[in-house]
């Protein structure tokens, strides 16, 4: 590999997993000393839980199985240290937080007061902690929180090195995402979560993004105890598994017009007056932006039944908004001082990462004059 160029995948795996760590444990994750083997874990652990997970019976007789045991071992006791020194941390926050003057934090008065007057420390990292503390209390979160590392990790990463990818083979999309980045900035005073729900084009960059290469390939339903008719006419017998090809779907001409396998983030965009009368559930649908060709508003992917990388209904993703805010912030913080390129000399390649499953160019990032 050249001088400075990284490879995609490897810099979303680490992405991701920082993206996830933060939200989840807040700074104890930042400091912490066992990042690096957790993160090395993770990868090898969910690369090959689909594999292990696929007998029937627990191989007992592989030892290939025991070492995975081995691993996820490991991990849970690690993610055990990390709640661990989450705890500690909240406790910390809340000794320093302590005040003469509030010390009665649990009546509704005292946490209003109390809120008030430390408003330039509550962060969304300290209110998650307060909310963890009760579930520590209640002894679960171990197992859900590596339940949520082990499917947040890859289809995360997944979604980072698409963009990546994406943004590197499209110098025009990521010159435009830059601008609205550079605009919203001056716009709000760096409030971050609020202004990433106005760079709407940077959000319809990872809708077109999630639509081309979905993290998932397939959603399955089964309906265990009832036949199931479709409107279609057709039935499906109880116990039958329905498979449904998310990438075939989202890629499909009917539903998406004749560019369906173009990347076009425009798509996901209308022209402001055309949207006037129609309500959108999307909380920053009423957000416009200017993109020098009129002001768009941004559809709520959501409305094309086809847009299915989350999947869709009761069991869909409870993380897509989070997973959309949160890749929206790091790449709003990235593209803002750092350009993606393609490693030199790879420019001249047909795109040739993007006929792949899972695309993985070489990338350069170049620090943008401020
Ligand atoms: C780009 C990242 C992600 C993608 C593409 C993704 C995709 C999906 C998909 C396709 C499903 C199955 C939906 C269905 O069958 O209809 C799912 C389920 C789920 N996801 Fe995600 N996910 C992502 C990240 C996350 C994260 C970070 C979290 C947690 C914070 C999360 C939490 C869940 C949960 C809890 C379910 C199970 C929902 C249920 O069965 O009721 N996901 N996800």
């Amino acid at each position: 590999m050249s001088k400075g160029s990284l490879d995609c995948k490897m810099v979303s795996q680490h992405l991701a997993c920082t993206v996830l760590g933060a939200t989840l444990f807040g700074d104890a994750f930042l400091g912490w000393s066992e990042a690096t083997i957790y993160e090395e874990l993770l990868m090898m652990i969910a690369k090959d839980a689909c594999f292990w997970a696929s007998y029937s019976v627990t191989p007992i007789w592989n030892q290939g199985f025991w070492r995975y045991q081995y691993l996820c071992t490991k991990l849970k006791s690690l993610t055990q240290d990390i709640i661990q020194q989450c705890r500690q941390n909240y406790k910390l926050f809340c000794q320093m937080d302590q005040n003469p003057h509030h010390e009665t934090r649990n009546t509704v008065g005292g946490a209003a007061s109390a809120a008030s007057h430390s408003a330039n420390v509550v962060t969304p990292d300290n209110i998650f902690l307060q909310e963890f503390d009760d579930h520590v209390n209640a002894r679960e979160p171990c197992g859900n929180i590596m339940s949520v590392m082990f499917h947040g990790y890859l289809t995360t990463a997944g979604l980072i090195g698409n963009v990546l990818a994406r943004l590197a083979t499209n110098p025009e999309i990521q010159d435009k995402i830059h601008s609205e980045i550079i605009m919203v900035r001056k716009g709000s005073l760096g409030q971050d979560q609020q202004s990433v729900k106005q760079m709407l084009f940077l959000l319809a960059t990872l809708y077109e993004s999630a639509r081309l290469l979905p993290a998932g390939p397939l959603l399955q339903r089964c309906s265990l105890k009832h036949d199931f008719n479709l409107k279609t006419g057709v039935m499906i017998p109880a116990g039958a598994i329905l498979v449904v090809p998310v990438q075939l779907v989202q890629m499909d001409d009917s539903s998406w017009g004749s560019d369906a396998n173009q990347f076009n983030p425009y798509r996901f965009l209308s022209k402001a007056e055309k949207k006037s009368n129609i309500v959108n559930v999307m909380p920053f649908a009423e957000e416009r932006v200017d993109l020098g060709q009129g002001t768009y508003v941004l559809n709520d992917p959501n409305e094309n039944a086809a847009f299915i990388p989350f999947g869709s209904g009761t069991r869909a993703c409870l993380g897509q908004k989070f997973v959309i805010l949160g890749v929206a912030t790091l790449f709003a913080s990235l593209l803002e001082h750092y350009e993606i390129r393609l490693q030199s000399g790879s420019e001249n390649d047909p795109k040739p990462m993007m006929n792949q499953l899972l695309p993985n160019p070489k990338i350069v990032f170049v620090k943008r004059d401020s």
